[in-house]
């Protein structure tokens, strides 16, 4: 090899080291965000992860009546999930982290047969999280 080679193979090998040290980075602040169960705690048919609320779930239930329940229903159950995400029976739509529903709810979601239009020109960000933290507190075992 070399010394041009050389270089090319050290700076090739430290390019590798740089996103092999920023992925393991990146993973770590997930698990930290997202893991607040033990290890081995978490059973299948228990929810395993408990996330805060983002707002005041007092001031979100106007919000939500207002805003959300026409197809969310007051219920949370979306009418069984055919108008709408079904809070109540599929624990995995809040399983998800308040950054995830809150980016989906400010700018909507597109489904096979379903829309949630964007919110974020009709709602405030605090009007937002505290309409998800209603949803937290009522549907989601808070
Ligand atoms: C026009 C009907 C409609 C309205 C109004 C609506 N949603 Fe939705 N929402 C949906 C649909 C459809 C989905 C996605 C269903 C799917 O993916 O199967 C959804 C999904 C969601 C999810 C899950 C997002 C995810 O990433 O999994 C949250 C949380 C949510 N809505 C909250 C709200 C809140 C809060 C409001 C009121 C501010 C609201 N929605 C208003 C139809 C609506």
């Amino acid at each position: 090899m070399n010394n041009k080679q050389q270089m090319r193979y050290y700076s090739i090998f430290a390019v590798a080291v740089g996103s092999l040290l920023t992925a393991c980075g990146n993973s770590k602040s997930e698990s930290t965000v997202t893991a607040t169960t033990e290890p081995g705690v978490a059973a299948a048919n228990q929810p395993a992860v408990s996330h805060p609320l983002p707002g005041d779930p007092e001031a979100g239930k106007e919000i939500y009546l207002r805003a959300c329940s026409a197809c969310h229903q007051p219920d949370g159950s979306g009418l069984n999930g055919m108008l709408a995400a079904n809070f109540v029976s599929d624990k995995t739509r809040l399983a998800k982290p308040n950054e995830v529903l809150l980016n989906s709810i400010r700018n909507g979601i597109i489904a096979e047969n379903k829309v949630m239009p964007p919110h974020k020109d009709i709602l405030s960000d605090p009007e937002i999280k505290n309409a998800l933290s209603y949803i937290r507190k009522t549907f989601g075992d808070q």
